[in-house]
C-alpha cells in the first residue's frame, strides 16, 4: 500500500507521513524543500523499513501538480493526503498580493488539481483514500486571514460535494476534510502571526486524522471545544460571527513571516491595533475559548 502526502516536509504533512510509515505504508513525501524530506526519508525507512520516495515540486505552479501525478500515475497509490498549505496573515487592503495569489495556488489550485486526477483512478478501480487538509477557518469567514479563511472554504466545501457525488454512486473511494483549530507546526511562522490560544499538539492532531480518515468520517473535527465553535456558528447571526471571529485573529501577534524558500514576503504588511483594542480581545473572546477547551 502506497501513501502519497503533500506538505511532508513539516507539521502535519511530516506527521501523516510518520503514523502511515508505521502502520506500513510505503510512501511518497512531497514539498519544496529537498533536505528536510530526505531526513524524513532516512527517519522512515529507518524505523519502520518501509519504501519512501521523494518528491520535490513547488505545487504553487499547476504544471508542477500536474507533472507529480505523471510521475506517480502507475505508481498505484492508495491516499493521497494534501497538506501543503499555509496563511496570509493581516488586513486584506495591506496584503502582499503575489503572496496571496501563491497561497490560493497551493491551498486551492493544487489541491484542486491533485484531488481530480488521483479521484478519476480511484473511482475506476473503485478503491482509495483522499483526505483534504482544510481548517475550522473552513466553516466561516475569516477577518484579518481573509483569503486563508476563504481558501479553506473552498477546500472544506468542495470535499463535501465531491463526498456526496461519491455517495450516490455507492463508490468505495473515501473523501474526507480534516478541519483542525490551531496545531503547534511552522504555519505560525510562515504566516507571520501567533496565534491567541495553544495549538493543538501536531503529532496528536494528525493521529486523530488518520484515525477517523480509515472510520470514514467525512468531516474531522478534533476537540471537543472546536466541534463546539462549528456547532455554534449554525445559529450566530453573520454579523455578530464575523465581529467575533475579527476579535480572535486580531489578537494575534503580528510578526515577520518566516519564509520556508524565498518569494515576495509582503514583509511591509502590519496591523495597527490600539493597546485597548488588543486588551479587549484577548480578555474577551480567547478566554471564553479556553474556558471551553477546559471542558474537553
Ligand atoms: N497549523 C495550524 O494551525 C493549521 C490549522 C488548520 C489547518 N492547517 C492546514 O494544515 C496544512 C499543513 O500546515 P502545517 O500546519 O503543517 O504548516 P507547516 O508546518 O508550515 O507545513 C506546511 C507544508 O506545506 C508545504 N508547502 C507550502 N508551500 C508549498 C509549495 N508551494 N509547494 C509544495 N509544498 C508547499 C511546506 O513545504 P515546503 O516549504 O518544504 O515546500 C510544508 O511541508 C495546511 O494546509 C494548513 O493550512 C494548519
Amino acid at each position: 500500500m502506497i501513501a502519497l502526502v503533500t506538505g511532508a516536509s513539516s507539521g502535519l504533512g511530516r506527521e501523516f507521513s510518520r503514523i502511515l510509515a508505521r502502520r506500513g505504508f510505503n510512501l511518497v513525501i512531497v514539498a519544496r524543500r529537498r533536505q528536510r524530506l530526505e531526513e524524513l526519508r532516512k527517519e522512515l525507512t529507518g524505523q519502520y523499513g518501509v519504501k519512501v520516495k521523494v518528491l520535490v515540486h513547488d505545487l504553487s505552479d499547476p504544471d508542477e501538480c500536474k507533472e507529480l501525478y505523471n510521475e506517480v500515475e502507475n505508481a498505484n497509490i492508495d491516499i493521497l493526503i494534501n497538506s501543503a498549505g499555509f496563511g496570509v496573515f493581516g488586513k486584506f487592503t495591506e496584503t502582499d498580493l503575489d503572496r496571496e495569489i501563491e497561497m490560493i495556488d497551493v491551498n486551492i489550485k493544487a489541491l484542486h488539481i491533485l484531488t481530480k486526477l488521483f479521484l478519476q483512478k480511484f473511482v475506476k478501480r473503485d478503491r482509495g483514500h483522499i483526505l483534504n487538509v482544510a481548517s475550522l477557518a473552513g466553516f466561516t469567514a475569516g477577518p484579518y486571514f481573509s483569503s486563508y479563511y476563504a481558501s479553506k472554504n473552498y477546500v472544506l466545501q468542495l470535499t463535501k460535494a465531491i463526498y456526496e457525488e461519491l455517495r450516490v454512486d455507492r463508490s468505495n473511494v473515501y473523501i474526507g476534510a480534516f478541519c483542525p483549530g490551531p496545531v503547534k507546526t511552522e504555519f505560525n511562522d510562515v504566516a507571520g502571526a501567533e496565534f491567541a490560544v495553544a495549538g493543538l499538539d501536531e503529532a496528536e492532531a494528525a493521529e486523530y486524522a488518520i484515525e477517523k480518515m480509515f472510520d470514514g468520517q467525512l468531516i474531522i473535527v478534533p476537540k471537543m471545544y472546536a466541534k463546539a465553535a462549528v456547532a455554534m456558528q449554525r445559529f450566530l447571526p453573520t454579523k455578530m460571527m464575523l465581529a467575533a471571529t475579527g476579535r480572535i485573529q486580531r489578537s494575534r501577534t503580528v510578526r515577520e513571516p518566516e519564509l520556508p524558500v524565498p518569494v515576495n514576503t509582503g514583509a511591509d504588511m502590519k496591523l495597527r491595533l490600539s493597546d485597548d483594542e488588543l486588551d479587549r480581545a484577548i480578555s474577551g473572546i480567547v478566554d471564553d475559548i479556553k474556558d471551553i477547551n477546559e471542558i474537553e
